[in-house]
């Protein structure tokens, strides 16, 4: 049975409860990080808890847990659940309280939920047997706080469900003057001439840690001239590569948009290089 964390406790998923004035569940109100591990080692731990304590900071949620506490917390976890590939899920809600009422309320203590659930293996640097993606485009629609990881997802959950009824992976957002802000849940990236960029950050999309250690490991160990910059629809639709990047996927190569084949509907050799380079350094974060 699944082991999960819950306010200082481990115990099987079912015998945890908490309570239906949670915050969380009456307001949206809280944060919450996915983690993705392989056999017990986890991919970019410090940064995912560096953006989860950005988030609690925003939201005015006091937690004392520190780094190391979250890093027992995990490890725990995972020993205590099948080993292979394991994604960690922690939210922090503002808490349950007695009453609802939109304001802040003094002296209640966050919820901390944590558990894990399998992931798929780690995508290899093969064009021949790449997991790709087919995606849609709108127009984003979802609040002005996207930088911050709130469990508030229904905008990007109707977005994705978008996708899904056109029978697409994921819905790529546009501003209102046509800019691409990221996926429902990934950021984007493009590349052009030989040329990678993704958007820069800003309040409109999520400060994905995949997005940044791709763009440090681009940096640091290849040729390829890396920016962040602003990307037109008509931009998207005319690059010569188009990639999906989150914790699950890692680098996953976009093969259609809208009715726009991208590289002839098959995966570029940039993105092979990237994603390759990718599986070689991400345990160095
Ligand atoms: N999604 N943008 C959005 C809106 C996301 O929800 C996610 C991640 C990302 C990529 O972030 P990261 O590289 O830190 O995983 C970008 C997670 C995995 C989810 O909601 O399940």
């Amino acid at each position: 049975m699944n082991q999960v964390y819950l306010n200082g406790e481990f115990l099987p998923a079912e015998q945890a409860k908490i309570s239906p004035m949670d915050r969380g569940f009456l307001f949206g109100d809280g944060v919450y990080e996915v983690i993705p591990s392989y056999n017990g080692k986890m991919v970019g731990f410090e940064p995912h808890i560096n953006r989860l304590n950005n988030g609690l900071k925003e939201l005015k949620i006091q937690l004392s847990t520190q780094l190391q506490d979250w890093r027992t917390l995990c490890e725990k976890l995972l020993s205590l659940n099948s080993s292979g590939n394991l994604g960690i899920y922690i939210q922090v809600s503002r808490g349950a309280d007695t009453k609802r009422s939109h304001a802040y309320p003094q002296g209640i203590s966050p919820t901390v939920f944590a558990f894990t659930f399998e992931i798929p293996a780690a995508p290899v640097a093969d064009i021949n047997n790449a997991r790709t993606a087919k995606v849609i485009t709108t127009t984003d629609r979802r609040w002005q706080r996207c930088h911050i990881k709130s469990t508030s997802l229904l905008g990007n959950v109707m977005h994705y469900q978008q996708g899904v009824e056109h029978s697409a992976n994921e819905t790529l957002l546009f501003d209102q003057s046509d800019y691409l802000t990221e996926a429902s849940s990934s950021n984007v990236f493009i590349v052009k001439n030989r040329h990678i960029v993704t958007p820069p950050l800003s309040t409109a999309l999520l400060p994905g840690i995949t997005r940044q250690l791709i763009l440090d490991i681009l940096r640091m160990h290849s040729e390829y001239r890396v920016s962040e910059a602003q990307i037109s629809k008509t931009d998207v639709l005319n690059a010569d590569e188009v990639w999906l990047t989150s914790s699950s996927k890692e680098l996953m190569p976009v093969i259609q948009v809208d009715d726009t084949l991208i590289n002839s509907g098959i995966p570029g050799e940039i993105w092979q290089q990237a994603q390759a380079l990718y599986s070689k350094h991400k345990f160095d974060y």
